[in-house]
């Protein structure tokens, strides 16, 4: 793993910072190949970014080119203040001119198994081949404090042969059924984001980008894109066990740049 790790003051910066690069992505995609492919996430820390990308007034998106995938979910209805589907739409899809038929969620309310084997076919529909799901241009990930990103869970097969997996897990109180793409998926991504915020992630994240490759025990290390971009956004809590060599581009405080 060759990290590029990013440090900001806080969540508000480092989600500034993301929405920049999801911008970037989107503009990039639409002008290259007419479509931007992105894979969202669910949890607390993207609710800020989401907040950004939909108070964009300088229509930085054409929305009508962005289709709109999940990289998990948990499994309850849409409108479950769980779901993460449902968060985004709350906080971002219902304030964008996205039509429907670009949104492309996973069906939690079927249960795992089901909802797992619906969305491995409404990727294939989106196939970039000879991969049988979309290379997505931009991946958003986050990470628990035991490793484990999307619905990748420590302990789970390291290897999947799909690109869908029906996940039972516990961490905190959440919801214990998901669906998850598989890291097949997530390391075909032309760029793959890391949103790392708090102090209680510290430890765990210089171990995932420090230590020696446990991929079983730390899910986050089986995120590693073949041909694409990975970055750690990371805030100052989050990053304080990290070594300083590890922080390759430049350390971003108060908002300002400097070296
Ligand atoms: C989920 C996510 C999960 C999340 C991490 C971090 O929906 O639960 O897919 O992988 O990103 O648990 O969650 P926080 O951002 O809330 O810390």
């Amino acid at each position: 793993m060759n990290p590029e790790v990013r440090v900001y003051k806080d969540l508000e910066y480092l989600s500034r910072a993301a929405a920049q690069l999801f911008f970037d992505q989107a503009e990039q995609a639409a002008h290259e190949r007419g479509r931007f492919f992105a894979a969202l996430n669910g949890g607390s820390t993207p609710m800020r970014l989401f907040q950004l990308l939909a108070e964009d007034r300088s229509r930085k998106i054409d929305w009508t080119l962005t289709h709109l995938f999940w990289g998990d979910e948990r499994c309850v209805p849409p409108n479950d203040a769980e779901s993460s589907y449902g968060q985004s739409r709350e906080l971002l899809l219902d304030h964008v001119k996205i039509p429907d038929e670009n949104v492309h969620r996973i069906l939690g309310e079927l249960g795992p198994i089901e909802a797992s084997k619906d969305y491995a076919h409404v990727l294939k529909q989106f196939a970039s081949p000879p991969l049988d799901w979309p290379c997505f241009d931009l991946v958003l990930l986050g990470m628990g404090s035991d490793g484990h990103t999307a619905s990748l869970f420590p302990g789970s097969p390291v290897e999947a042969a799909g690109p869908t997996l029906a996940i039972t897990a516990h961490y905190q109180d959440r919801p214990t059924e998901r669906v998850t793409l598989t890291p097949s998926v997530f390391n075909s991504a032309r760029m793959v984001l890391f949103m790392i915020v708090g102090e209680n992630k510290a430890l765990t994240l210089s171990k995932v980008l420090n230590d020696t490759h446990q991929p079983e025990l730390y899910p986050a290390q089986r995120i590693d894109p073949k041909d694409g971009m990975l970055i750690w956004l990371v805030d100052e809590a989050a990053a304080s066990k990290l070594p300083m060599k590890l922080i390759k581009t430049e350390r971003i405080v108060k908002g300002k740049e400097t070296k």
